[in-house]
């Protein structure tokens, strides 16, 4: 007999009479002549009661199933008489396919997100983690879905890069060289190395899906990223997923349309595709999750300058840690005042000054910032950040020289402002922090199945 996996089961409106499921035992009780199991099969949050009767022959052995045991279970689907079911199964056979030690770390009993991190392998066996990590297989398709609508095309880029991108040098090697042969000549020969030049993991695929966007129109990637921050913060992780849109003949107005529009809709898809998985969310873990997407779905995101921002910051009466003035690199503090207290509801801001922004983002006419925008949320502060680039091939390279960037390595990104250069943005948004906010959970590695963060790369 085929299994079913319990998801489909309980959407059934029609009982097929037989069924099979099988999955792991989350609670057992007994009654006078019957035990009563709650399966669960990591295909959705709820679990399907299983009663088994004295009469099957190994009775005595299901009674001493426990919390985190595995069973193969064959029997009657039956409506439920029990409250918030609508099915359960009336056992014939019930197989112990593994029985678990009463060590088990996840008995029936509320564990705190720091003791499951230390059991990052067992945790999306509990609701809560179950819950967030279907909700991040789901939005990973959205993401796909919503670029594939639009007519853009899906691009993967290098993991491993001779480029900095962002120019912070926050990056970690990628090295052949062996320790002892770096100690012996007393350098780091890269000309020795793999690639025969300094090499890294990447730190955003822009560049290249520049390259692209150039040639394909409407591009985006979407995978791994890699920063050697040394910020040890609930938002900060030495690998994370990045999505990259990147849009030709795009300027800045539309490049917030376009971060705007798919904030939202990846929201409702959210709400509209997760209902259960969300519901837990909504009612469990952070009471102000319903407003919060409320907002971020039926109002328009607020828009400002930096300049403007930092003005609002200074007139606030609030004390912050870190001075506000033009030219600082806004802190998270600022981001979240701005966000949570001043405008209750996602902002972009516009316009940073040059000197904290990277070679790429185009130069205004004031030659003092550059055309960048940053949308910041409540609860996280910056989730997404991007520009318009600049594709003046004189302007591009003024900026490069100011920032001592060596142009002839980026020889292939010059060309493309040679040879038919137009006017292109993007953005880059966090898809860990995207997750953060749909689901109020507070701390990035608790929506990463085995973070990596400052000092911890354990699983
Ligand atoms: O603002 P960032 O550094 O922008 C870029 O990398 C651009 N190249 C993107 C582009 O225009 N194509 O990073 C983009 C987003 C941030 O807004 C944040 O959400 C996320 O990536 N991010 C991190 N998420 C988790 N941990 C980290 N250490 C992160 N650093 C950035
Ligand atoms: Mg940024």
């Amino acid at each position: 007999m085929k299994r079913t996996k319990i998801h489909v089961l309980r959407q059934l409106e029609n009982s097929p009479g037989q069924v099979l499921v099988k999955g792991w035992v989350r609670t057992r009780r007994d009654s006078k002549e019957f035990s009563f199991m709650e399966i669960n099969d990591g295909s959705c949050l709820k679990n399907i009661q299983v009663i088994a009767g004295q009469d099957l022959e190994n009775y005595v052995q299901i009674q001493a199933v426990s919390t985190g045991s595995a069973v193969s279970v064959e029997g009657l689907l039956v409506a439920s008489p029990g409250k918030g079911q609508k099915w359960e199964i009336q056992a014939q056979r019930v197989e112990i396919i593994n029985l678990a030690p009463d060590s088990y770390p996840l008995q029936k009993k509320r564990h705190s997100d720091e003791f499951l991190r230390t059991i990052a392998h067992l945790r999306p066996r509990t609701n809560k983690y179950g819950a967030i990590f279907r909700i991040r297989s789901e939005m990973a398709f959205a993401i796909h879905q919503f670029y594939n609508k639009k007519g853009f095309r899906y691009l993967t880029t290098p993991v491993i890069t001779g480029s900095d991108c962002e120019g912070a040098g926050e990056m970690f090697r990628v090295t052949s060289l062996s320790p002892e042969a770096v100690k012996k000549s007393g350098i780091m020969d890269f000309k020795a190395d793999f690639f025969g030049q300094e090499s890294n993991l990447t730190v955003s695929g822009q560049l290249s899906a520049e390259m692209f966007a150039m040639a394909l129109g409407d591009v985006y990637t979407f995978g791994p990223t890699f920063r050697a921050e040394n910020s040890n913060t609930s938002r900060h992780a030495a690998e994370f997923w990045m999505l990259e849109p990147e849009m030709a003949f795009c300027d800045l107005q539309q490049n917030m349309d376009q971060a705007e529009e798919l904030v939202k809709a990846l929201s409702v898809h959210a709400l509209e595709n997760c209902e259960e998985d969300m519901d837990l969310f909504l009612q469990f873990v952070d009471k102000s999750l319903p407003d919060r997407l409320n907002t971020i779905i039926h109002q328009p995101f607020a828009r400002l300058s930096y300049t403007d921002a930092i003005e609002i910051l200074q007139t606030s009466k609030k004390e912050f840690e870190f001075k506000v003035g033009f030219g600082i690199d806004l802190q998270s503090e600022h981001e979240r005042f701005l966000a949570e207290d001043y405008f209750k509801k996602p902002v972009f801001l516009t316009d940073y000054p040059k000197t904290i922004k990277p070679f790429y983002m185009r130069v205004n006419e004031d030659d003092k910032t550059v055309a960048a925008m940053d949308l910041l949320v409540p609860g996280i502060g910056e989730l997404i950040g991007g520009s318009q680039r600049e594709e003046r091939l004189d302007v591009l390279e003024k900026r490069m020289d100011e920032m001592n960037l060596p142009k002839e390595s980026y020889w292939w990104y010059l060309d493309s402002r040679r040879f038919g250069s137009v006017p292109h943005s993007g953005f880059g948004m966090g898809f860990e922090r995207f997750l953060m906010l749909i689901s109020g959970i507070k701390n990035i590695r608790d929506v990463i199945p085995f973070p990596r963060t400052v000092g911890s790369i354990d699983f």
